[in-house]
């Protein structure tokens, strides 16, 4: 898989993808990431890639001219499944989508900053419109950062143990069940007995239910669903 990831700020995305998970799938060849100064597609001479918004108004609008030069220049060296821009009013993030995502062999996510992007560059360009939450950050690069690692942590032979993606909160509409490790008891806090029985079956059905116990009291939404 290929991450094409277009922000003016390209230090903001430099660490999300130089430690842990991230940059062993980078280093093993399992997805590629590269991030892409939009700058450097600014057309005019103070390599400005924003401007006044038409009709007054507060904030300044990411002009159309720098994102079709990116973009256009992508599209021109391979054809890409998505162009996500990351928004606040886009459609909410979750699992689902992370999963949908990561089935694409390429996508491009564009990054939007102050008062966002002209609406052209929406309609010319952006094939789906994602957010993570319903607060606004000072940009969409946390989110971008946010939606690659979700997406990237499923592609197969990222995670050393398979089963442990699709044991995560989430993959099944459950969180998922409690966990332990050793000391099997500190300071009079012991591990559930089950979990040390070595009892594959009564293990697997004790997490079912402590994850269908968790979900009640934390997410019924989830089960509704
Ligand atoms: N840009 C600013 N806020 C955002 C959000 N909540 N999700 C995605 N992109 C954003």
């Amino acid at each position: 898989m290929r991450i094409d990831i277009i922000t003016c700020l390209p230090s903001l995305l430099e660490s999300p993808f130089s430690a842990s998970i991230l940059k062993r799938a980078i280093d093993k060849g399992l997805v590629t990431v590269e991030i892409h100064d939009l700058r450097a597609y600014s057309t005019d001479k103070h390599k400005s890639i924003d401007d006044y918004p038409f009709g007054g108004g507060a904030g300044m609008v990411m002009s159309i001219e720098p994102i079709d030069g990116c973009i256009s220049a992508l599209k021109s060296q391979r054809d890409y499944d998505e162009i996500i821009y990351m928004t606040p009013d886009g459609e909410r993030f979750s699992q689902r989508i992370a999963n949908e995502l990561s089935l694409k062999g390429n996508i491009i996510i564009l990054c939007g900053h102050y008062k966002g992007i002209d609406e052209r560059a929406r309609q010319m360009f952006v094939t789906r419109e994602i957010s993570i939450g319903d607060y606004v950050l000072s940009g969409g690069e946390l989110a971008a950062a946010v939606v690659s690692d979700a997406i990237i942590r499923l592609l197969p032979g990222v995670l050393s143990d398979e089963t442990s993606a699709l044991t995560d909160s989430f993959q099944d509409n459950l969180l998922a069940p409690p966990v332990y490790t050793r000391p099997a008891e500190y300071k009079g806090l012991k591990v559930p007995e089950v979990l040390l029985s070595g009892h594959e079956q009564k293990i697997s059905e004790w997490r079912f239910e402590q994850a269908i116990k968790r979900t009640k009291e934390r997410r019924p939404d989830l089960l509704a669903d």
